[in-house]
């Protein structure tokens, strides 16, 4: 179980710090909260002890017979010092030596990675003392998020927003995973292809796009070089990975053959349509052109994994998946041997529970040794993490 151990001081933001406590619990995080004296005017600590279910520490002295084994100890269990919202004043006491407070005492105890979240209005973040301590404590390793623009408390427009708290959940959990796909190069393809018949119809499917991007994120948490090439989804970014989006599965088969040749591994989840209509008509086909109806010529899109399997190289694994109307073993095996692939992910898109823009799935993976695992329903973020760690485990594990 990860450990973290959250600063909160007194910003008007420090509200935002208990769904960052929630976030990170509900993904399974133990979580301590330290608070500065004046942190406690903008949020009761009761409240970060109910969402933590953990007590908050803010006075040092208090209990003072073992507070000063706890802090010690406390750093030596927590693999992540996260303070979020730093004021300025907690900034200045960092770069300068001052622990007045348990938290400030627990930042010079501890000697694992620190995460400063600032938070202030914009003449504050800029100030030049501010920055020149921001730069100090950066010096010596600390990690800051850089606050979001926006329109801030007092009521200007400007620098100094706390991000917003799922991003600095991603980012906690990013530097707190196990870094074992670190200098490998991973392709992962996602999300639905459209296919045109003018430049406002297509043909497409309802992939929503989920599995694609937990996995492309996933193998940036692990350490993964990743591109990620989806379709069009309802997410537009992904930071720390390099993202291109494309529309049809002609773009996604060059964008796949532009990178293949450096990647180690290829994840090829994206719901790419197999047919696209042979002829497209720039502008829009007008309703007066159709009387009653239309016939739609149809071909074939590529089979972007069946075409490079020829150039894959030793070393390099592959992945595919199968979207089948039932869950039938044999074909994904076919399916496996011909492509020349690793591993095959088959998935039942018939399942009401799983398959296509829903939030879980249930699949079948069938690796090229034989093995057989098969997952009940689970999230797909858990999904990608299972994946992930297979091919980890399977292939790379033992080579490293
Ligand atoms: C309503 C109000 C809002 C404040 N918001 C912030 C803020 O967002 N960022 C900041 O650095 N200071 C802010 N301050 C000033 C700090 O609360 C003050 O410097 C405090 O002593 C810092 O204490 P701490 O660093 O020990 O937590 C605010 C003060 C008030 C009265």
């Amino acid at each position: 179980m990860k450990k973290i151990v959250l600063g909160v001081s007194a910003s008007i933001s420090a509200y935002k710090a208990v769904e960052i406590v929630r976030l990170l619990k509900k993904k399974g995080v133990w979580v301590k909260v330290l608070m500065t004296k004046d942190a406690t005017r903008f949020v009761s600590p009761l409240t970060f002890e109910v969402v933590s279910e953990e007590k908050v520490i803010v006075d040092q002295f208090e209990d003072a017979n073992n507070r000063e084994v706890e802090h010690i100890k406390l750093a030596r269990e927590a693999d992540l010092f996260l303070i979020a919202p730093a004021s300025l004043d907690l900034i200045g006491k960092l770069s300068t030596g001052i622990a007045d407070s348990f938290l400030s005492l627990f930042f010079f105890a501890f000697e694992k990675k620190v995460l400063i979240a600032p938070a202030m209005n914009s003449s504050m973040f800029k100030h030049p003392v501010n920055q020149r301590n921001i730069e100090s404590l950066k010096e010596i390793g600390v990690e800051f998020l850089e606050p979001d623009s926006g329109s801030l408390a007092c009521g200007e427009e400007g620098i100094g927003r706390l991000p917003e708290p799922e991003f600095i959940v991603e980012r906690v959990i990013f530097e707190t995973e196990e870094k074992f796909f670190s200098g490998k190069k991973i392709i992962v393809t996602g999300g639905p292809t459209r296919e045109k018949l003018d430049d406002f119809r297509f043909i497409s499917n309802p992939s929503s796009g989920k599995t694609g991007y937990y996995l492309a994120k996933k193998a940036r948490d692990f350490g993964g070089e990743v591109l990620f090439i989806s379709g069009k989804t309802c997410f537009n970014s992904l930071w720390g990975v390099n993202y291109v989006e494309i529309e049809s599965a002609e773009e996604m088969k060059r964008e796949v053959k532009k990178g293949i040749s450096n990647a180690d591994i290829l994840i090829m989840s994206a719901a790419v349509a197999d047919f696209k209509p042979s002829e497209y008509r720039r502008g829009k086909i007008k309703k007066d052109e159709v009387s009653s109806s239309m016939e739609i010529k149809l071909e074939r899109t590529p089979d972007i994994l069946k075409e490079i399997s020829g150039d894959k190289k030793k070393g390099q694994i592959f992945v595919g998946f199968s979207a089948q109307d039932n869950k039938k073993v044999e074909e994904a095996e076919r399916k496996l041997k011909e492509k020349k692939l690793d591993l095959i992910v088959l998935n039942n898109i018939m399942e009401k529970r799983g398959g296509f823009e829903s939030e879980e799935n249930r699949v079948i993976l069938i690796f090229n040794d034989g093995e057989v695992r098969k997952t009940d329903f689970i999230l797909k973020e858990e999904l990608a993490e299972i994946i992930l760690r297979a091919i980890y485990e399977k292939w790379i594990k033992g080579i490293k």
